[in-house]
């Protein structure tokens, strides 16, 4: 079971610590927006916590932060327990976005990153074609991202990320747009690879049945200008886990009651603070 508030400063693979993220506007570079505000939030190494909040509140920006791409304005990331400066080496990032590059087949982009470590071609190509297989995709290398389905592409990137054998693999909202079923089966074959390896995972998501499905701890934040952390609940549901049959379990459905009356009210105003930016 985590637990958070005796852990020394070593076990935790990534902190977040009291982070504010402040934006020129796009329109008028004398406006400012503060889309993270005094947050913080720790990660133990081998601990799966999910981040849900609102749409727009500033998810992705605290991934960015956590990775190394974005400077916050305030506040310093620690990755164990040593003060992050630049790209954050010990992370994989899978992006809210296809990240694969649509000029290169399924295990060019695999090898990708294994080569700019400076693996050599056939032992890339020989590492790629067993992640490829890992997550289901053995007979697909030589197609291209457009020659993939939805769901291909995302194991292709989710390959990507894990053959470069990470310690903290930070997730953004990576099964959004996947069908149901889909969606279900690569949760489980996400946990499946993460009970095989137990790296640090950060996983971004709007869904809270994913997020209590999937994690050790489930972590609300507000809605913006200026998100951070409202709640914080441990999900005591026994592992392995189905995320399919696990969302019938009475403790599953009493932590869903719990976190969704702290989120209910932050999904609202998310909610009305983007029709606002619409009209
Ligand atoms: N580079 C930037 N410049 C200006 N504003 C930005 C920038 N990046 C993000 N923002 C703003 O910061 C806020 C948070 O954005 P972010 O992408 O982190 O939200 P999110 O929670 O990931 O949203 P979604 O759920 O839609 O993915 C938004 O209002 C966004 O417009
Ligand atoms: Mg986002």
């Amino acid at each position: 079971m985590p637990d958070t508030a005796n852990a020394s400063q070593a076990d935790y693979a990534l902190e977040l610590l009291d982070l504010n993220c402040t934006f020129r506007s796009r329109d008028d570079a004398s406006q400012r927006y503060t889309a993270v505000s005094s947050t913080t939030l720790r990660i133990r190494a081998g601990e799966f916590v999910s981040v849900v909040g609102p749409t727009g509140c500033g998810k992705s920006t605290l991934l960015n932060i956590g990775a190394g791409l974005l400077a916050p304005s305030s506040g310093e990331v620690r990755v164990f327990g040593q003060r992050l400066h630049g790209i954050n080496t010990r992370a994989g990032y899978m992006f809210q976005s296809d990240a694969l590059m649509p000029w290169r087949s399924a295990i060019d982009n695999v090898m990708l990153g294994l080569q700019y470590r400076g693996v050599a071609e056939l032992e890339a190509r020989a590492q790629a074609q067993a992640w490829l297989e890992r997550v289901g995709l053995s007979e697909f290398g030589d197609r291209y991202p457009h020659q993939l389905s939805g769901g291909m592409r995302k194991r292709a990137a989710l390959a990507q990320v894990l053959a470069l054998d990470p310690d903290i693999i930070l997730m953004d909202e990576p099964f959004s747009a996947l069908d149901v079923q889909t969606r279900q089966l690569m949760e489980n074959e996400v946990l499946d690879l993460w009970a095989a390896k137990k790296k640090a995972v950060l996983f971004i998501t709007h869904d809270l049945d994913e997020a209590i499905a999937m994690s050790d701890r489930v972590v609300v934040l507000s809605a913006g200008p200026g998100t951070h952390p409202i709640g914080e609940f441990v999900v005591d549901l026994p592992r392995p886990r189905d995320v399919a049959e696990v969302r019938h379990q009475p403790r599953f459905v009493a932590l869903h009651t719990q976190i969704w009356n702290v989120l209910r009210e932050e999904v609202l105003k998310g909610y009305a603070q983007q029709l606002k930016k619409a009209a």
